[in-house]
C-alpha cells in the first residue's frame, strides 16, 4: 500500500485545498493529512487563523480525501511521522517548492501545482474586521501596529470617529476620561492598566459598558500570552498544592503604571478576596520610587514591589504546600517557568512560544471578544481588585513611608 502525506493549516477550507487533497490521494492508496494546532502556527509566527484546530480538522474530514488525520504539534515532525507511518510520497502545494527537499532523504516529494486565485488569506480579508484606533505614544503605537499585522479581523484607523475600538496607551491619569469619552461614543475599548484610580470610576465605565453593550478589555501582554495562562491553569490544578505565598518582583514602573500588572497573578492565584492590603513605600520630588505592598488573605500572603528607585531580580516565586513555582525574570513576558519540588525528579521546566512584543495575543483576544463576545481572560473581579488596591494607596490607607 502507497501511503501519501500531506499538512496544512486548512482554514476556511477552500477549492485549493480540496484540489490539493484530491491530487494528493491521487498519488497513491492511503492519504494521511497533518493539521497544524493553534499553538504550532502561533509558533511560526502565523496566529491569524479563523477556524479553531476542531473546525479545520472537521473540514478537512468532510472532504473525504483523508483516510488518516494527524496533528502536527512541533518543528521536525514532519520526519518523525514519515518515519512511523512508513509514508512513501510526502506532498504539498507549488508555493512550497524546493522548501521540503530536506525530506527526500526518507520519502519521495511531491510539488502538486497550487489553484491560482484563491487563499485563506483572501478569504479572512472579507470577513468582517475590527477598524481600532490608537491613543498612545510613537513606540506603543508602531509596536501595536506592527503586531496587529499578524492578527486577522482587525484594521487600524487613524480617524477617531471612523474607528469601531479604541486601544487607550496615554498617561494613566487620562485613562477614565478618554475611556469614558470613547464608550459614550459607542466605541469598544482596550486599555492599559489602570483604567481608572478609583472603584467607584472603575464601576462607572464597566456600567457604560454593558449599557452599551460593549468591550472593555485591559491591555496587559502577560494576561494573555500563552506561558501565564498555562502556569496560573497548572497551578489552580493543584500542581503545588495549596499557594500559601506568591511574592512578584517588578516591573519597574511606579504604583500608579504597573501596580496592576504586579497584582494579576496575585488576583487569579489567590483570588480578589483580600483581607487587608498595606503599604511601605519611598517618594522622591513627589514621586513613589518604591512600593513593596502586602496582601493578607484568609490562608495565603501575597507581596509585590514595584518601581524604578530599587534594583531587584524581577521574577516571581509562588509557594504551595507540596513545590513552588520559579518564574524567571522577566515574568511579566515569560516564555518559560519551572516547577519545583523536593524530590527534583518530579521537577518540571515548562516553555511556551512569546512571540513578537507580545501585543498580538491580547490584540487577538480584543477582537475575538469584539466579534464573536469570546472570554475575556482578566476578569472584572480582578480589575476592580486593581482599582481598590491603587485606590487605597493613594488614600494613604496603610501606607508607611519609608
Ligand atoms: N493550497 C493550494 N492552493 C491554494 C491554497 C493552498 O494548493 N490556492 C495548498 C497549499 O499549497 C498547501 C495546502 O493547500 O499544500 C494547505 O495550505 P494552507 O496553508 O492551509 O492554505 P492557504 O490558503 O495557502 O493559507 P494561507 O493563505 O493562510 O497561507
Amino acid at each position: 500500500m502507497k501511503k501519501v502525506i500531506t499538512y496544512g493549516t486548512f482554514d476556511l477550507l477552500h477549492q485549493g485545498h480540496i484540489n490539493l487533497l484530491r491530487r494528493a490521494k491521487a498519488l497513491g492508496d492511503w492519504l494521511i493529512v497533518g493539521v497544524t494546532t493553534d499553538k504550532f502556527d502561533i509558533e511560526r509566527g502565523k496566529m491569524n487563523s479563523y477556524n479553531n484546530l476542531m473546525e479545520r480538522i472537521e473540514a478537512v474530514r468532510s472532504t473525504g480525501y483523508a483516510d488518516q488525520i494527524v496533528i502536527e504539534e512541533y518543528k521536525g515532525q514532519k520526519i518523525d511521522d514519515i518515519q512511523k507511518y512508513g509514508v512513501d510520497i510526502f506532498a504539498i502545494g507549488s508555493d512550497w517548492e524546493g522548501y521540503f527537499d530536506y525530506l527526500k532523504e526518507y520519502c519521495e516529494v511531491v510539488y502538486l501545482p497550487r489553484t491560482e486565485g484563491i487563499s485563506s488569506t483572501l478569504l479572512r480579508g472579507e470577513r468582517p474586521s475590527v477598524k481600532v484606533g490608537i491613543l498612545a505614544p510613537d513606540d506603543v503605537k508602531s509596536s501595536f501596529i506592527r503586531e496587529a499585522g499578524v492578527v486577522n479581523s482587525i484594521e487600524i484607523e487613524s480617524d477617531p470617529d471612523a474607528c469601531d475600538a479604541l486601544f487607550v496607551a496615554s498617561p494613566a491619569d487620562l485613562h477614565y476620561q478618554q475611556v469614558k469619552e470613547a464608550l459614550e461614543k459607542g466605541k469598544h475599548v482596550l486599555c492599559e492598566t489602570p483604567i481608572a484610580f478609583t472603584t467607584k470610576e472603575s464601576e462607572e465605565l464597566f456600567a457604560i459598558a454593558d449599557r452599551k453593550k460593549l468591550v472593555l478589555m485591559l491591555s496587559d501582554k502577560t494576561a494573555y500570552c500563552p506561558a501565564f495562562g498555562h502556569l496560573v491553569s497548572l497551578l489552580k490544578s493543584g500542581a503545588i498544592g495549596e499557594i500559601m505565598d506568591v511574592s512578584v518582583s517588578g516591573p519597574n514602573g511606579s504604583m500608579s503604571e504597573d501596580a496592576g500588572i504586579a497584582l494579576l497573578p496575585i488576583f487569579k492565584l489567590l483570588g480578589t478576596d483580600y483581607r487587608d492590603v498595606s503599604f511601605f513605600t519611598r517618594m522622591a520630588d513627589g514621586k513613589d520610587i518604591f512600593t513593596k505592598g502586602i496582601l493578607r488573605y484568609d490562608k495565603g500572603i501575597a507581596t509585590f514591589k514595584v518601581g524604578p528607585g530599587a534594583k531587584s531580580e524581577g521574577n516571581m516565586v509562588i509557594s504551595g504546600t507540596k513545590g513552588y513555582a520559579l518564574v524567571p525574570a522577566p515574568w511579566w513576558r515569560t516564555d518559560y517557568f519551572e516547577i519545583r519540588y523536593d524530590d527534583r525528579n518530579l521537577d518540571k521546566k515548562c516553555f511556551y512560544p512569546f512571540v513578537g512584543d507580545g501585543f498580538r495575543y491580547e490584540i487577538k483576544d480584543f477582537v475575538s471578544a469584539i466579534l464573536r463576545s469570546s472570554f475575556q481572560k482578566i476578569l472584572r473581579r480582578e480589575m476592580l481588585g486593581m482599582a481598590d488596591v491603587l485606590e487605597r494607596y493613594l488614600l494613604g490607607k496603610n501606607v508607611y513611608h519609608l
